[in-house]
Formats: C-alpha cells, sequence, structure tokens
C-alpha cells in the first residue's frame, strides 16, 4: 500500500498578527496544504481569538482551504458567518450541545465536515457521528493556546480513532504541540492531517518551507 500524503496545515494562532497576509501568503508559499483558523469564544475555551469579519479580509490572500477549527459553546451561530467568510472546512468540537445538528448545517453548506474531541474526552463519544463527518481533529493539547507541550496520552486514542473508523473515507488531523519530534509518532499512529502553529511560525519567513517539509518526515529529525 502507498504511503499516504500527509497534508500540513498551519495554524495562525501562532503568526504575527499585524501581518498576517504576509504570514499567509510565506506558509503557501512554502508548500502549506490548509491553512488552520482557531476561533475561540472565552467559553468553550478561556481564550479569545478572531471572527468573520478577519476571515473574510485574509481569504483575499491565498486560494488554499482554510480548516476553521470552531472553540466555541455555540457553533450554530457561527457556522453561516463562517461559510459566509470563506471557510472550506468546520470543525466542531463533539463536547458542545447539538453536535449532530451543527454537523448536518456544515454538510449542507457544502463545506467539508470536521469533529474534535479534546484530551480528555473518549473516542467513543464519536462513534455516532462517524457517517456524518469527513475528518477527526484529535487534540493534543487542551484546546485553547498555541505552544503547549505534545500529550503522548492521545498517541493510543489516535490508533483507537483509526480502527473505529475502518474503511469510511475519514481523515485523522491532530492540533498542539506538533513538532519534528512528535509529528513521526502521529503519523504513525494513524494522522494524515497535522496542525501546527509554534514549530512552523518561527518568526523568519526564510524557514517556514523547511519548518513545514520536516513534519511530513516519517522517522525523527
Ligand atoms: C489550540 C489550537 C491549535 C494551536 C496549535 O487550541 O487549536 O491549533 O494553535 O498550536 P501549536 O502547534 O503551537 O501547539
Ligand atoms: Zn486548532
Amino acid at each position: 500500500m502507498s504511503e499516504p500524503y500527509i497534508k500540513i496545515a498551519p495554524s495562525l494562532l501562532s503568526a504575527d498578527f499585524s501581518q498576517l497576509g504576509d504570514e499567509i501568503q510565506a506558509v503557501a508559499a512554502a508548500g502549506a496544504d490548509w491553512i488552520h483558523v482557531d476561533i475561540m469564544d472565552g467559553h468553550f475555551v478561556p481564550n479569545l481569538t478572531i471572527g468573520p469579519a478577519v476571515v473574510r479580509s485574509i481569504r483575499a490572500c491565498t486560494k488554499l482551504p482554510f480548516d476553521v477549527h470552531l472553540m466555541v459553546e455555540n457553533p450554530g451561530l457561527f457556522i453561516d458567518p463562517f461559510v459566509e467568510a470563506g471557510a472550506d472546512a468546520l470543525t466542531v468540537h463533539v463536547e458542545v450541545p447539538g453536535v449532530l445538528d451543527h454537523l448536518t448545517q456544515i454538510k449542507l453548506r457544502g463545506k467539508k465536515v470536521g469533529l474534535s474531541l479534546s484530551p480528555d474526552t473518549s473516542a467513543k463519544t464519536l462513534e455516532p457521528y462517524l457517517s456524518h463527518i469527513d475528518h477527526i481533529l484529535v487534540m493534543t493539547v487542551h484546546p485553547g493556546f498555541g505552544g503547549q507541550s505534545f500529550l503522548e496520552t492521545q498517541i493510543p486514542k489516535i490508533k483507537e480513532i483509526r480502527h473505529m473508523i475502518g474503511s469510511r473515507p475519514i481523515a485523522i488531523e491532530v492540533d498542539g504541540g506538533i513538532n519534528p519530534q512528535t509529528a513521526p509518532q502521529v503519523i504513525e499512529a494513524g494522522a494524515t492531517i497535522l496542525v501546527s502553529g509554534h514549530s512552523i511560525f518561527t518568526g523568519d519567513p526564510a524557514q517556514y518551507a523547511h519548518n513545514i517539509e520536516i513534519l511530513r518526515r516519517k522517522k525523527e529529525a
């Protein structure tokens, strides 16, 4: 069987927000596959980020898909505004009320449907939704902030999810603490989409292509 292509999705949370357009263009030129946009509401997680107006304004900077990760208590309020702002994939958390309604809303808008789970949430909670989703976003840190340490405890969960997916066409995406040391572990466990903020946005755009390419390697750097 051929090796799966590993997609890299830089998280804008670690970009220089004073030059967001330039940062997006730099990672796009450096080989990024998706742009990961973290949306936080100060309720589901103890942090705030950006809203649809900012997403709309950066939409013109690249043709790459926008992977919008909704860390919000009530995604139903925000799915349509982010779709209209240019989101291509939207991910909601399994821990919020009304999950199936949110997944259906995303699907009806013709966008890729993602479902995420936090580190303390069991893989089994995903089971009822498997026929409704395109990807599962496994949080490998507690959601809320960039630059945290990877939680090794999530590796068995990624394997369990891969097993649970079986032959369904569902991709596994991982988010949090992904760097050249942890990337091979999550790839080995079954992830094919890697989100990374800190290890890509190091402040020097000349390094971005290297920072991205090294995450795709199967062996520890
Ligand atoms: C955390 C966010 C992540 C985060 C990843 O809640 O969902 O996308 O920005 O950043 P790093 O790669 O720095 O852990
Ligand atoms: Zn994220």
